[in-house]
């Protein structure tokens, strides 16, 4: 009997941290890699649930310095305004109510605009030598002017028409993403 208890006991303490690590209960989808860095990045967001989101979703980030998480950032926010900048094209295309088509096609002109700015804040952070304040002030000029894409693009439908559900959505969300490059832009420190 005690032998058995022996194997039983032994049986329960080696499947013990399986149990615990494979519960449900215990398997909060919020466990994905984080670092102090992104927490504290993310805090200081527009959405910070977005923030979090989009900075696990990518294995990089964790282990990022702040630079690295700036182009993590706006390798995604570029990704994601040109993705949208396609979805306004075709609805541009499509579109025969001259407002609507007009609207569209200063959205998508913005929303080229915002590309370009995110690329020439990712040119600041693949600079070899340290940050000057110089550096610094032009990044978080582009950061936000790449932010003001999607919300310019947004106040063009304060009037009726209004624009699909998808790029009203698609403008908080790109707006929501550059958010992240501006609060990153708002860490960097020259020197
Ligand atoms: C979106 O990406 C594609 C492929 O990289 C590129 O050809 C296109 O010019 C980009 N669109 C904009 C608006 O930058």
């Amino acid at each position: 009997m005690s032998y058995s208890f022996k194997i039983y006991s032994s049986l329960l303490v080696s499947l013990l941290p399986l149990v615990l690590f494979t519960s449900p209960s215990f398997a909060r989808p919020s466990m994905k890699p984080t670092s102090p860095l992104i927490d504290e990045i993310c805090s200081k967001c527009l959405d910070p649930s977005l923030c979090l989101k989009v900075l696990r979703s990518n294995h990089h980030s964790a282990h990022a310095d702040l630079k690295g998480l700036g182009r993590i950032s706006i390798h995604i926010a570029r990704k994601y305004a040109n993705q949208t900048s396609n979805l306004i094209t075709s609805l541009s295309k499509g579109e025969t109510t001259f407002v609507l088509k007009g609207r569209y096609d200063v959205c998508a002109e913005l929303y080229g605009d915002a590309i370009d700015e995110l690329n020439g804040a990712e040119e600041i952070l693949n600079k070899e030598e340290v940050l000057s304040p110089f550096d610094i002030s032009t990044f978080r000029i582009r950061a936000s002017a790449a932010s003001d894409g999607p919300v310019t693009c947004e106040d063009g439908f304060e009037k009726p028409p209004n624009e699909p559900t998808m790029l009203k959505q698609a403008n908080k969300k790109l707006e929501g993403l550059c958010s992240i490059v501006l609060a990153i832009g708002a860490s960097l420190n020259s020197g």
